[in-house]
C-alpha cells in the first residue's frame, strides 16, 4: 500500500484542528553520546501546541470531532488524577466552546493541586475528585455522569477510556507517524528503531502505519502502565479496529518487527522509579530537554537500557517519540527533587 493511499483514507475521517502540527523533530546528539552511542533524534509531540501540548492532542482532533458531529454541549473527560489527556480534554473544550467536566481518580498524587489538576481548574472545567479502585470502575463512573447530564437535559459525549476513542486516538497517531515519515524523508534519514513511550494507542497508530507501508523500522513501546501480554493483545486489537474505521486492510503484525517492554514500570503507573529519574535528568542536563516523569522518563531510561545492553547496536539511528506530560514535573517535585521539596512552609534550601 502506498502512502498517498493511507493519506486519503485518514482524510475522510472527521477531525477538527486543534494543535500547531507538524510537531517539530530534532536531533539530540550530546544524548545520543550519553546513553551509549546512538543518532538519537527527538519528535516534539509534547510541542503539538495546545495547553502544553502532548499526544492526546491528535486524539483529541477526532474525539472532539465525533463529539460536535453527535450534537455535544459539553464533554465528559475520566481518568487517574494527573491526567494529560483530561487537561488536554479540558483545553479542546474551552477552544470549541462546550463545557467539560472532568474527573479525576484519587489515589496517585491527588493531594498535590499543581500540574495537570492546576491546569484543568485554570482551563475551566468542572473538576470533581472520585474514589474508584481502578481504571474501569472510573469508566463507569463516567458514564452514570453522562447518563445524569443528559437527565438534566445536556448532550454530553465522552472523550476519554472508551473504546471509540481508543481507536480514534489510533487513527491520529497514524497521522502523526505519517506526519513524522514525511519529516524523515526531508532529513534524508531511516532509523533504525523508533521508541515511544507508549503500550496503547500511540503505538498502535505507528505500528498501523509500518505494517500498511510494509517498513522495516523496528518499533518499541515502553509501558508505562500495564504488562507486555496484555498491552501487545491490546494494542494489536486497535490496530484491527483503526484499520477497520479507515476502510483499510488490517496489517499483519506478524511481519512487523516490534515490542512492548514493561520493565520499567515498576514500582507501579504513575510513581516513577531512578533509572526514570536519571532519565528525566540526562535528557534536560545534555539538551535541555524536559521529560515528565510518569511516561517518557520511563521510555527514556527504556531506550538507554537497551543501548546500554547491546539491543540497540551502537551507531544506531533512533527516532525517540515525546508524547508531552511535562506539567507533571511541577506535581511531582518531591520525587524528582527530594532535597528541594517544601514543607509546612519551610524554605527549599533551609
Ligand atoms: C505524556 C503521555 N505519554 C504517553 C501516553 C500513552 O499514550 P497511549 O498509551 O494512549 O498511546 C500518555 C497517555 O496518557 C501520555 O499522557
Amino acid at each position: 500500500m502506498n502512502e498517498a493511499n493511507v493519506f486519503r483514507h485518514l482524510q475522510q475521517v472527521a477531525r477538527v484542528s486543534l494543535g500547531l502540527y507538524p510537531t517539530p523533530i530534532h536531533e539530540a546528539p550530546r544524548l545520543g553520546e550519553a546513553i551509549g552511542g546512538v543518532n538519537l533524534y527527538v519528535k516534539r509531540e509534547d510541542l503539538s501546541g495546545l495547553a502544553f501540548g502532548g499526544n492526546k492532542v491528535r486524539t483529541l482532533e477526532y474525539t472532539m470531532a465525533a463529539a460536535l458531529e453527535a450534537g455535544a454541549d459539553c464533554v465528559v473527560a475520566a481518568a487517574y488524577a494527573h491526567s494529560n489527556h483530561c487537561r488536554q480534554a479540558a483545553a479542546a473544550a474551552a477552544r470549541l466552546g462546550l463545557e467539560a467536566y472532568v474527573l479525576l481518580r484519587v489515589g496517585i498524587q491527588s493531594d498535590v493541586w499543581q500540574g495537570n489538576m492546576l491546569l484543568d481548574q485554570i482551563l475551566g472545567a468542572h473538576v470533581e475528585l472520585v474514589e474508584a479502585p481502578g481504571l474501569d470502575e472510573v469508566r463507569a463512573i463516567a458514564e452514570a455522569r453522562c447518563h445524569a447530564l443528559a437527565d438534566e437535559g445536556r448532550r454530553p459525549f465522552q472523550v476519554t477510556l472508551t473504546l471509540t476513542v481508543r481507536t480514534l486516538a489510533t487513527v491520529g497517531a497514524l497521522g502523526g507517524y505519517l506526519e513524522l515519515r514525511a519529516q524523515l524523508r526531508r532529513l534524508k534519514i531511516k532509523p533504525d528503531f523508533i521508541y515511544i513511550s507508549s503500550a496503547g494507542a500511540t503505538l498502535a497508530g505507528a505500528l498501523l502505519g509500518v505494517g500498511l507501508l510494509g517498513e522495516h523500522t523496528r518499533v518499541v513501546g515502553v509501558s508505562a502502565e500495564g504488562l507486555a501480554e496484555e498491552r501487545t493483545a491490546l494494542v494489536s486489537d486497535l490496530v484491527d479496529r483503526a484499520a477497520t474505521r479507515l476502510d483499510l486492510p488490517s496489517p499483519d503484525l506478524a511481519r512487523v518487527e516490534w515490542r512492548i517492554d514493561d520493565a520499567f514500570v515498576a514500582p507501579a503507573y504513575g510513581v516513577t522509579n531512578p533509572s526514570a529519574i536519571d532519565a528525566l535528568h540526562l535528557a534536560a542536563r545534555t539538551e535541555g530537554l524536559l521529560l515528565d516523569p510518569v511516561y517518557t522518563a520511563k521510555g527514556l531510561a527504556g531506550l538507554t537500557a537497551h543501548v546500554r545492553s547491546g539491543k540497540v547496536p551502537p551507531g544506531s539511528t533512533v527516532v525517540f517519540v515525546h508524547t508531552g506530560g511535562t506539567p507533571n514535573l511541577f506535581s511531582y517535585a518531591e520525587q524528582i527533587e527530594p532535597g528541594l521539596a517544601t514543607h509546612s512552609g519551610e524554605s527549599a534550601r533551609a
